[in-house]
């Protein structure tokens, strides 16, 4: 916060140099003047330059405070237990190779999914966390005890990998066998599963857009005298499991719990 208010501090010193410079040109009494102004600057040219690098350090640690390098989130709390080490780790999805993830559709592929975290929704989050999560009191929260409110809350990541899990289950060779079972997102159907499709379609390209990988993919030649992508790289991951054992011991929102506001709370007039 000290940063965010010491910026205008230092716009507002640069503003009134530069408000000194119509003072160079002009008449005899105003040039003799800038020569002044000018000899003064000279003066406090090193005073200058150590501020020039003192504003910079300031932007620069204010940038890299609020885009913490390589995060997932701009914001995003240090959730208690999750491992934030960034480790090498290589990925395997090649053109060929069969992940079980994409197998044909099965109880067994979905509960892969779930596993992996794609169906951890609503946790309930203590306040103290709040304020480094940017969740704020207009949020919803619940209170079991009074004095001791809970922020309901998803975890990106899990609704990234929902959203995943959604476009897997809407691809054209699988979505029959979701709409006949009916169940979860494809309890709609028409407009209503198209918007909701639709949303982590788009949600993922913004994630996607947001961190975008410059990593290189060099190629390889082939028999077939053609080149194909060197997809096996290597690339610097966060601790997935810990991220996911956190989800899963993360205390949930019990199920069936209505949500109505509680008094003084803020509540949208529409579903934006
Ligand atoms: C690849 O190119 C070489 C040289 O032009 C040729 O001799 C060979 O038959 C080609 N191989 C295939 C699989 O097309």
């Amino acid at each position: 916060m000290s940063l965010l208010e010491e910026k205008p501090r230092f716009s507002g010193f640069l503003e009134l140099e530069a408000s000194n410079q119509p003072l160079l040109p002009g008449s005899k009494t105003l040039r003799r003047r800038g020569h002044t102004v000018r000899h003064h600057l000279y003066r406090l040219l090193p005073y200058v330059l150590a501020l020039l690098a003192t504003t910079n350090i300031v932007t620069l640690a204010f940038v890299f405070a609020k885009h913490p390098c390589p995060s997932s989130s701009p914001i995003y709390p240090k959730l208690e237990g999750v491992d934030e080490t960034y480790r090498w780790t290589q990925f395997t999805s090649t053109l060929f190779s069969q992940s079980q993830y994409v197998a044909r559709p099965s109880p067994e592929v979905d509960s892969l999914w779930k596993d992996l975290g794609a169906e951890i929704d609503d946790i309930l989050i203590p306040a103290h966390y709040g304020k480094a999560a940017d969740v704020s009191p207009g949020h919803a929260f619940v209170e079991f005890e009074p004095g001791n409110p809970s922020f309901v809350v998803s975890v990106e990541a899990f609704h990234q990998l929902h959203c995943l899990n959604l476009l897997r289950k809407s691809l054209f060779y699988n979505a029959d066998y979701y709409k006949g079972l009916g169940v979860k997102e494809f309890r709609n159907h028409g407009t209503m599963l198209q918007m909701h499709i639709d949303h982590c379609l788009d949600m993922l390209r913004e994630r996607l857009m947001c961190t975008a990988d410059a990593g290189i993919l060099p190629s390889f030649y082939t028999i077939y005298n053609t080149t194909t992508p060197d997809f096996k790289r290597d690339h610097h991951c966060r601790d997935y499991g810990s991220l996911q054992a956190w989800g899963r011991a993360a205390k949930a929102l019990p199920k069936g719990m209505v949500l109505s506001p509680p008094e003084g709370a803020f509540v949208l007039e529409h579903v934006p």
